[in-house]
């Protein structure tokens, strides 16, 4: 192995091998116009390695399945905050949330599932968590969880410890921090932890979207935001397919906000921008 002294340069063809690689195991379509920002997020992976180009790491990445992990946690936007999109918290707390409560609130096992389908970091299942907690007053007489997956190994831990930095917590309103946040360094710059009540509501767990889905039972909300737009359309119309299968009748489909449905075949039902659901009755 060498020494990096300058940052190693992706040609044209191991852009394609790599990109190939990534589409085929999690269906992102990265096109040529990401070369660079692969180019300068692998050169990462390749210093920590040692390694000086990227032949070497082809060669190595083929015959490495660990590396394989890695290589998707570099490559992977993991954007993300708390309360991102409020519209869709709104929605949540008004809409489905009261209207669940009406429906099951007196069944002797009342059972609620949500899922935040590509979690990176943790704010947005958290986020769902703290308006569940927020909302239904008998919560602990709830059957009730929160689902959060992702691909990316590296946030998914992040998401497992639930702390943060201060400047991460802009998006969430004073009260609700004061609430649902232990501040565990209070010095600057401070960070923060959520609260035991709301994290245990939520379960971390690795998932490839693209693969089977382990899980047997179905879900009253799905959340699949900022992360369809990686896809080309077959994958996202195979994934809202299996989405809506996933989902309770009446359940909720929350997208994106650059995202939409057009174009792919599906049996939802529109609300409004980015909010889908589907039949009651079938
Ligand atoms: C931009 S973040 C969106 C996070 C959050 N849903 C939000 O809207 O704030 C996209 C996430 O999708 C995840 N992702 C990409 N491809 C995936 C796949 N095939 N399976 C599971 N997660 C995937 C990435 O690791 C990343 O954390």
């Amino acid at each position: 192995m060498g020494t990096l002294l300058t940052t190693p340069v992706l040609t044209d063809k191991q852009f394609e091998k790599i990109s190939s690689l990534v589409y085929e195991i999690c269906g992102i379509n990265l096109h040529v116009g990401k070369k660079q920002l692969a180019n300068s997020r692998l050169s990462k992976r390749l210093r920590i390695l040692g390694m000086s180009a990227f032949d070497e790491y082809l060669e190595y990445l083929a015959g490495n399945p660990q590396e394989v992990i890695d290589m998707l946690d570099a490559i992977s936007t993991n954007l993300t905050s708390f309360f991102r999109e409020p519209q869709h918290f709104d929605h949540l707390s008004k809409v489905i949330i009261p209207r669940l409560v009406s429906e099951r609130g007196r069944d002797a096992h009342r059972r609620l599932r949500i899922w935040s389908a590509a979690c990176s970091s943790g704010e947005e299942p958290y986020t769902i968590a703290i308006v569940m907690k927020r909302e239904i007053e008998d919560l602990d007489r709830w059957d009730a969880a929160v689902l959060a997956t992702d691909i990316n190994t590296r946030m998914l831990e992040t998401g497992k410890r639930g702390e943060y930095e201060e400047t991460r917590l802009k998006t969430v309103p004073p009260a609700v921090r004061q609430l649902y946040f232990d501040c565990i360094v209070p010095k600057k710059p401070r960070r923060y932890k959520v609260k035991p009540e709301i994290r245990k509501l939520v379960a971390f767990a690795r998932l490839n979207l693209l693969e089977d889905w382990p899980m047997r039972g179905k879900f009253d909300v799905i959340f699949c935001r900022n992360t369809m737009i990686y896809f080309d359309k077959p994958t996202q119309s195979r994934l809202v397919n299996r989405y809506y299968e996933k989902l309770n009748k009446g359940g909720t489909l929350f997208i994106g906000h650059s995202e939409s449905l057009t174009g792919i075949k599906h049996q939802f039902k529109y609300i409004k921008p980015t909010v889908y659901e589907k039949a009651r009755a079938e």
